[in-house]
């Protein structure tokens, strides 16, 4: 049996779409709709029983402080080693994205898998497109204001890195012991973002986007620091795709990847879209 837990994050929904029609997954949230769902809340110890799970898909569960998001992983993988579950796979960062604030996480997790004694796969995420749509979303004049300098982002769709996770996970002997790198083959800096949607970039500080974050009120405090950190790591030429020796992500999809600048230039005409209605 797999189970995929987050699967009612955006990356789990699509995973459980790869995997639908097999009736040897089970889907494993925080808020299970249905009695095909399962419980899994890696915050409730009472919720972790993989008891019957071969294939554990382990969707990190970020959004915390690094002590919390460690003691999710801690607890999931522990639970998974209590109910003899054969391999672990695990969605981590891209071995580029060192200097961003949330790879301390995904790094412990990689190092606590490597001492266990379960099988385990590590998938080594990009940025998602989507993400770089948040972080250089146009104005409504069609400006994107950002600290990207001239950094470039390799980044990559969502539904790619669920394709690549859903394929390991049900084979996932033939992945034993492997990292891979999954990053996006062409990287795009504001310029590059600015022209395919008719607008212009204008590059602005980290200090006013630090003000500008903090002003507007809806981060929570751990929060700015990631969000300013992931601008000055791309700016900084870090996570534009010439760090990553071997990119995985076209042979493990069997396929040629979407670009990711199609997936920006469809989320901004989707917000334009729901901003008209
Ligand atoms: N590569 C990137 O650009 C990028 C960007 C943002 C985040 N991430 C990381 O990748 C993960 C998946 O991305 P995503 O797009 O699916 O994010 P998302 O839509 O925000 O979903 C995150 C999911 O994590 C699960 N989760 C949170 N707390 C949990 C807990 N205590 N126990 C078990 N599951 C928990 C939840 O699943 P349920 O709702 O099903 O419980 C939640 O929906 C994120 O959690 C984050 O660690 C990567």
């Amino acid at each position: 049996m797999i189970l995929v837990t987050g699967a009612g994050g955006a990356l789990g929904q699509l995973v459980a779409g790869e995997l639908a029609g097999r009736d040897d997954v089970v889907l494993g949230t925080r808020t299970p709709r249905s009695t095909a769902e399962r419980r899994v809340d890696f915050d409730d110890p009472s919720s972790l029983d993989f008891t019957g799970v071969d294939t554990l898909l382990l969707i990190s569960a970020g959004y915390g402080e690094d002590d919390v998001v460690i003691a999710r992983h801690d607890a999931a993988i522990s639970a998974a080693e209590r109910a003899g579950v054969r391999h672990i796979v695990y969605t981590s960062l891209s071995g580029d994205g060192d200097h961003l604030a949330y790879a301390l996480a995904h790094r412990w997790t990689e190092r606590r898998l490597g001492r266990s004694p379960l099988a385990w796969t590590i998938l080594r995420n990009g940025l998602y497109a989507e993400f770089l749509a948040g972080i250089a979303a146009p104005g409504p004049d069609g400006t994107i204001a950002a600290p990207l300098g001239e950094g470039r982002l390799a980044a990559v769709a969502r539904a790619d890195l669920a394709a690549v996770a859903a394929r390991v996970a049900v084979e996932p002997e033939r992945h034993a012991g492997r990292v891979y790198e999954l990053v996006g083959e062409r990287a795009l800096g504001g310029s590059e973002l600015a022209a395919a949607i008719g607008g212009s970039y204008e590059p602005c500080s980290l200090g006013a986007t630090r003000e500008a974050i903090t002003g507007a009120g809806q981060a929570l405090p751990y929060q700015v620091p990631m969000l300013v950190g992931t601008y000055s790591v791309i700016a900084g030429g870090f996570l534009d795709g010439s760090g990553i020796e071997d990119n995985a992500l076209r042979t493990l999809l069997g396929r040629e990847p979407r670009p990711a600048l199609e997936v920006y230039e469809a989320v901004v005409a989707a917000a334009r879209t729901a901003a008209e209605v």
